[in-house]
């Protein structure tokens, strides 16, 4: 039952106009099977990736005040990509999924695993990656499924234009300290680094709260944010 599903989620996802189709098949690749990204947003302006978005809050809002730049929110779940574009058509209740892309033009989801995206985009064709309370995966024989272990560090590396920023935030202190010394250790150059976001005038400056973001700071958590630079 679970298994079925799950099935449909992927189908619907599939069928969606909002949702960018990575399969073989879709018009959207070009030859050598990347996304041609100017077709998909009829234009040429950067495009910027929120990786294991959720339910979308902060890349929706992000579209919404960044129009010049596209967003893509990426989200391996088909069941939370379509709550995030029941979100989106919550907030607008006149339209359907096909005028959605019309309301959103700068904005579009993409149901993938993280791992596969070096198949998805041409190289160095990504102007800016936020990772936003990735799942901490404490134990140490996970850890090669952090967000910020070097692997994933180096799909980045591969992904973005050259002096291209990647933005880190998490509540969870150990998952941060290490994404620090994973990030010192890497290719990226750590620009600026706080303990508690929200606390921070110049770093919170213009801050789009996530809703992990809204959910744990309601508790009192503190919120950790790395910005660095390839
Ligand atoms: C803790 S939630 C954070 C959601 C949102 N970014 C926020 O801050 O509110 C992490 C999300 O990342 C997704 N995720 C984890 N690993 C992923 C991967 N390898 N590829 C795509 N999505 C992934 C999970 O399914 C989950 O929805």
């Amino acid at each position: 039952m679970r298994l079925r599903h799950k099935k449909n989620a992927e189908n619907d996802v599939l069928n969606n106009p909002f949702c960018i189709n990575t399969s073989k098949d879709n018009n959207n690749l070009v030859s050598n099977n990347y996304l041609d990204l100017k077709e998909i947003f009829k234009n040429e302006n950067p495009i910027c990736l929120e990786l294991g978005m959720g339910k979308g809050q902060f890349v929706i809002e992000m579209s919404k005040k960044y129009k010049d730049f596209n967003f893509i929110g990426v989200e391996k779940s088909a069941t939370i990509v379509l709550k995030a574009i029941d979100k989106l058509s919550s907030l607008n209740e006149d339209i359907n999924d096909t005028s959605l892309s019309s309301a959103y033009p700068n904005l579009r989801f993409m149901c993938e695993n993280i791992e596969n995206l070096k198949y998805v985009f041409s190289p160095h064709s990504i102007h800016k990656i936020f990772l936003n309370f990735s799942d901490p995966w404490p134990k140490k024989r996970h850890e090669n499924r952090r967000l910020t272990h070097h692997n994933f560090l180096s799909l980045y590396e591969e992904l973005l234009q050259k002096d291209s920023i990647l933005e880190f935030k998490t509540d969870n202190k150990l998952l941060f300290d290490y994404s620090l010394e994973e990030i010192n250790n890497s290719n990226f150059k750590l620009l600026q680094y706080t303990y508690d976001l929200h606390n921070d005038s110049t770093m919170n400056k213009d801050n789009i709260m996530t809703e992990y973001e809204y959910k744990f700071s309601s508790l009192g958590n503190k919120i950790c944010k790395l910005i660095a630079k390839i």
